[in-house]
């Protein structure tokens, strides 16, 4: 059975005012891939991940989403199939462990606040984390933080899930607890781009590893 494609990038470019971050870029992600995304810092990459979901915008090029050109999808419809989990996390603060992976759930997908909490239980134990779920960010540990943080995007069950270094602000403890999810979402089959400095896993887990070098997209073997 063919696989569908999920992303289609043709000649992408992007420049921040005046300054060009990468140009021509070309990919496709098909559906069950891992895409690993590697380059040093200030090469784009979190751009590249950002600008999938319309949170910046294209100069140049087209990104289609299962051959529809992205921008004439409506965001919110967009970004509840392409899930972005960003590198400093971004949990409200403010709210549970619980509340963090209900809101979603109850606001976007309108959800009981019953069935939200059956899922988010779901996923708290795929995540080792139950007994975290009345509890704050703050009083959680990077590693902690992180699988919440992608927990979350996982509950929106996205077409493809993109990942931007997930454990680079973590000690290696933390990390490998981060990478374990990961090897559970790729043994899962999901669709994946994931940004990371960690070629020894992401070579484990992909045979697409590319990397962001000069403005262009380079494959890595
Ligand atoms: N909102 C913005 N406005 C202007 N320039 C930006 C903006 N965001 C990023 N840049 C610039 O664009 C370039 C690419 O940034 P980006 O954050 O995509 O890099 P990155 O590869 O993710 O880096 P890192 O590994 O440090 O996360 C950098 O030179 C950065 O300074
Ligand atoms: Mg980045």
């Amino acid at each position: 059975m063919k696989k569908e494609k999920i992303l289609e990038l043709e000649n992408v470019t992007k420049y921040y005012s005046s300054e060009l971050v990468f140009e021509k870029i070309n990919l496709q992600v098909v559906e069950g891939e891992v895409i690993c995304l590697m380059g040093k810092s200030g090469s784009g990459k979190s751009t590249l991940l950002r600008c999938l979901d319309r949170l910046e915008l294209i100069d140049n090029g087209i990104i289609k989403f299962r051959g529809v050109d992205i921008s004439n999808i409506p965001l919110v419809e967009l970004r509840k199939k392409i899930g972005i989990v960003f590198q400093d996390y971004n949990l409200f603060e403010h709210l549970t462990v619980m509340e963090n992976l209900t809101i979603g759930l109850i606001k976007i997908k309108k959800y009981t606040k019953k069935e939200s909490q059956k899922q988010a239980l779901e996923i708290l134990q795929k995540i080792d984390l139950v007994d975290k779920k009345d509890k704050y960010p703050d009083e959680l540990s990077g590693g902690q933080k992180q699988r919440v943080a992608i927990a979350r995007t996982l509950l929106m069950n996205p077409d493809i899930l993109l990942l931007d270094e997930p454990t680079s602000a973590l000690d290696k403890e933390m990390k490998e607890s981060v990478l374990n999810l990961v090897k559970k979402l790729v043994q899962e089959k999901r669709t994946l781009i994931i940004v990371s400095h960690e070629e020894e896993f992401l070579r484990k887990i992909s045979k697409k590893i590319y990397k962001l070098h000069n403005h262009h997209l380079i494959s890595v073997m």
